[in-house]
């Protein structure tokens, strides 16, 4: 049996995909792609050279000419744009009140989702995102759609900002993080949406090992063995 799977894993702002996906991959050796920092390298770019988020073809003649590479390190995964290290650059809420706009453009996605899939075509890798199980990656073995409610999504962003060091404002953020959701489940283009197949798992008074626990379930029933 073919043991290099793919796992995708989709769902709202700030539900813990990325936290659980991380971990997920370490534990399997498998490669994790952050579907969302490859957006919002492309985001910080348009923003910083000035371009119209609403300009698709504007949007496109910077995107065929950026490199987006994600790359591991012992810090964790690294975003290079154009072979610089903006891991950090592309966290700022200017960054995150925008790549909701941006992501909505059938063109940007057509070529993100072309890039997101040659980087998992050898298996072996856990995708994290809106679209993969419904777009990405459809024929993901392992499929799970993570929620939360927005209140325990603001509290996590909250916390995490306090714990940074960070100024945070937890109405606000529930706010920010509502509007984000509405204008990616509600976009026409490949909307935040759970797969048919997926399994849902509401995280809103789980802990962190608990989720993974849950997916590693999976995965170890799809592969067919304990
Ligand atoms: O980590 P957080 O939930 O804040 O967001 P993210 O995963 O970094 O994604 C940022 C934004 O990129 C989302 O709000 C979507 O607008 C967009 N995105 C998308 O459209 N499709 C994906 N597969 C991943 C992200
Ligand atoms: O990637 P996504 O935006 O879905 O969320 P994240 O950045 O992985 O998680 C947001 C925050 O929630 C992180 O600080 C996690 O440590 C925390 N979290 C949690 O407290 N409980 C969970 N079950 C999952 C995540």
């Amino acid at each position: 049996m073919n043991n290099q799977i793919s796992i995708a894993i989709d769902g709202p702002a700030a539900a813990g995909k990325s936290t659980v996906a991380k971990i997920v991959a370490e534990k399997l050796s498998y490669i994790y792609i952050d579907t969302g920092a490859m957006y919002r390298a492309l985001t910080y770019k348009a923003i910083s050279n000035k371009v119209d988020l609403e300009d698709e073809q504007a949007l496109m003649n910077i995107l065929n000419e950026t490199s987006i590479e994600l790359l591991p390190s012992e810090k964790g995964q690294l975003i290079y744009l154009d072979g610089e290290d903006v891991t950090n650059d592309i966290r700022t809420s200017e960054v995150t009140n925008s790549v909701s706009i941006v992501s909505m453009h059938r063109l940007v996605r057509e070529e993100m989702v072309s890039r997101q899939q040659s980087f998992a075509h050898s298996g072996g890798v856990v995708m994290d995102g809106r679209d993969i199980g419904t777009h990405v990656l459809p024929n993901a073995e392992v499929k799970v759609f993570l929620l939360a409610s927005v209140e325990e999504r603001a509290l996590r962003r909250h916390n995490e900002n306090i714990q940074k060091g960070f100024p945070s404002d937890l109405e606000k953020l529930k706010e920010e993080i509502s509007l984000r959701d509405k204008l990616d489940s509600e976009r026409e283009v490949a909307p935040l949406k759970k797969a048919e197949d997926a399994e849902e798992i509401d995280t809103t008074s789980l802990t962190i090992e608990q989720v993974v626990e849950k997916i590693m379930d999976l995965t170890n029933e799809r592969m067919g063995r304990d």
